[in-house]
């Protein structure tokens, strides 16, 4: 949409009465899909707070219903109130009773309105939609105003309103009693909020390092909360059991020179629907895979100052792509991560820059340089299994790097966090190269995979083989054939968790671009290009707002 069209919201009444799908823009993001049960939503454990209003206003015996006004504001913020024509007395008359509960006086809300308090009247119509799985008829908020009186449709419910992380239905009210809510500005009052620290300084710039954070706080920081409605019960922490082993693909089979058309179709399967695999048979010496997670356990066992020489921090201030730290930081309300890392262009090789390679623990950087070199051979081994898959050149997707392709060593620290439910990992993401080939621990598990709505765990692997998973520059070069998938990583109460992640992008001047020889009139072009530097950034600019980058590159 090259014009402005796309800020001119549609009338849905129409549109509902001509699509049998809602349009893309109305759904939520796959993470936030309804089942049927949120649909419902849970039953209240108790009916709405009811006020009687002639009772609250009596001048004797009005003790019970200020009691129960009292609880019901405490509770649940909503109030019920017999049916009345005049909306206005019967605000001023509710403003009065909280006053009175908040021991000021009388007139001192509706006085906090100032001389020309404004009442908007909204007619709200929800027309019926086809996937109300998919779709919000109004998405979470808070009204901004003081109070708001509403009048519900007495047949068809709809309503639902959070409290401690559930989402309970509001049914339908069918004695003319109005709903009464607080709205934000009356809240703030109510509670005589500070607003938040203003951090006059630009200090939320900079990311904390996580490992020193857990070894002093009691409790996550704020910044590091997710929002009331995401947080994470029981069962989301330990994730939905994958309903079948993650898939296992064997390297040396899938590359033999015959009889490898099992592996490959079994490729084609794993990556037209997960998006990952575990990959054996990879010839890396377990030896090494051992001497490389030992040595970056005592990397970070170090003290924070040998860590700090090595900072993704220039002068402690300007962030950058390389070194020791965080994701940076772009707003100050954005969410923060529970985990640190080190994160080392190891490829090109002649580009390296080793002031940000650790000189400890000694073996560090030849084991590096040997372990990019043999996940190099797997990398380019799989490329080539999955460029045949697509019936192209054998090299083709291995020259879409172009000349100077990148490789991004990454080592995740997760230290053990105490509130596992609050708190995440790492965010819900999709990796931003072309292909990821990851090292996990063998104890701690952690990570996690959405698919169809759900949250998947991957169990930890023992047996030295390597995860392997497609990136978003794959989705574009693919023109969306193999999809980059959505993972996270959960933390842990107890026990600290480490991660080898090494991600290929293309060379970082070179355009990535869906391969030519995939499109026809059948497969039209389905994203734009974009230069592999301007999306790796971008991908940082995404990821703190919580949206994934490749949806802007979607025509
Ligand atoms: C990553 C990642 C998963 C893990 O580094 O992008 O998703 O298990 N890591 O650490
Ligand atoms: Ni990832």
């Amino acid at each position: 949409m090259a014009d402005d069209s796309c800020r001119l919201p549609s009338i849905v009444q129409e549109l509902a009465a001509t699509v049998k799908e809602p349009p893309s823009r109305y759904l939520l993001p796959e993470q936030e899909r309804l089942g049927d049960q949120q649909l419902v939503g849970a039953e209240m454990p108790e009916p709405v707070p009811c006020i009687d209003l002639r009772r609250l206003l009596a001048s004797d015996g009005a003790e019970d219903e200020a009691t129960k006004l009292r609880s019901a504001l405490q509770s649940w913020g909503d109030l019920l109130h017999d049916y009345t024509l005049n909306c206005k007395r019967v605000k001023d008359d509710i403003l009065r009773a909280m006053a009175k509960i908040l021991e000021l006086d009388d007139d001192c809300l509706i006085n906090h309105f100032g001389e020309k308090g404004s009442t908007y009247a909204r007619f709200n119509y929800y027309p019926a939609c086809p996937r109300p799985d998919l779709v919000l008829g109004i998405r979470p908020h808070s009204d901004v105003c003081a109070l708001t009186l509403l009048l519900m449709d007495k047949d068809v419910g709809g309503l639902q309103v959070l409290r401690d992380e559930t989402w309970y239905s509001v049914p339908p009210v069918r004695d003319y009693a109005l709903l009464v809510n607080v709205g934000v500005s009356l809240e703030n009052k109510r509670r005589k909020k500070i607003p938040r620290n203003p951090m006059s300084d630009e200090s939320w710039r900079l990311p904390t390092i996580v490992q020193e954070l857990a070894a002093t706080v009691k409790e996550p920081p704020s910044r590091y909360l997710l929002p009331e409605q995401e947080r994470l019960g029981d069962q989301q922490l330990v994730g939905a059991e994958m309903p079948e082993p993650v898939p296992c693909i064997d390297l040396r089979q899938l590359l033999a020179s015959d009889g490898a058309e099992e592996e490959a179709a079994k490729l084609r399967s794993v990556l037209q629907s997960w998006g990952f695999f575990l990959v054996t048979n990879h010839g890396i010496e377990t030896s090494l895979i051992d001497a490389v997670i030992t040595a970056s356990r005592e990397f970070f066992r170090q003290p924070l100052e040998q860590k700090q020489e090595y900072s993704n921090l220039v002068e402690g201030k300007q962030w950058q792509l390389e070194g020791y730290g965080n994701d940076p930081v772009k707003t100050q309300d954005q969410i923060l991560d529970w985990s640190d890392r080190l994160h080392l262009r190891v490829e090109p090789e002649d580009e390296r820059n080793f002031a940000r390679w650790p000189r400890h623990p000694e073996p560090f950087r030849d084991l590096l340089h040997e372990y990019t070199l043999d996940c190099k051979r797997v990398k380019d081994g799989i490329l080539r299994a999955m460029a045949k898959l697509l019936e192209l050149d054998d090299d083709c997707l291995i020259n879409q790097f172009g000349e100077k392709g990148s490789t991004y060593a990454r080592f995740n620290y997760y230290p053990a966090c105490p509130r596992p439910d609050l708190v995440l990992g790492i965010k819900a993401h999709s990796d931003v190269g072309v292909l990821t080939l990851l090292l996990m621990d063998k104890h701690v598990g952690g990570l996690q995979v959405l698919r169809d709505g759900t949250w998947y765990s991957v169990p930890p692997v023992r047996d030295y083989a390597l995860l392997v998973n497609v990136g978003m520059s794959m989705e574009i070069m693919t023109n969306g054939i193999f999809r980059g998938p959505v993972h996270r990583v959960v933390t842990n109460s107890e026990k600290e968790r480490m991660s080898v992640a090494m991600f290929y992008a293309a060379d970082l001047e070179k355009e990535i671009e869906p391969i030519a020889e995939l499109l026809d009139e059948k497969q039209p072009l389905r994203y734009k290009k974009i230069k592999c530097k301007d999306f790796v950034y971008a991908n940082y600019e995404y990821l703190s707002k919580r949206e994934r980058v490749i949806e802007s590159l979607k025509i």
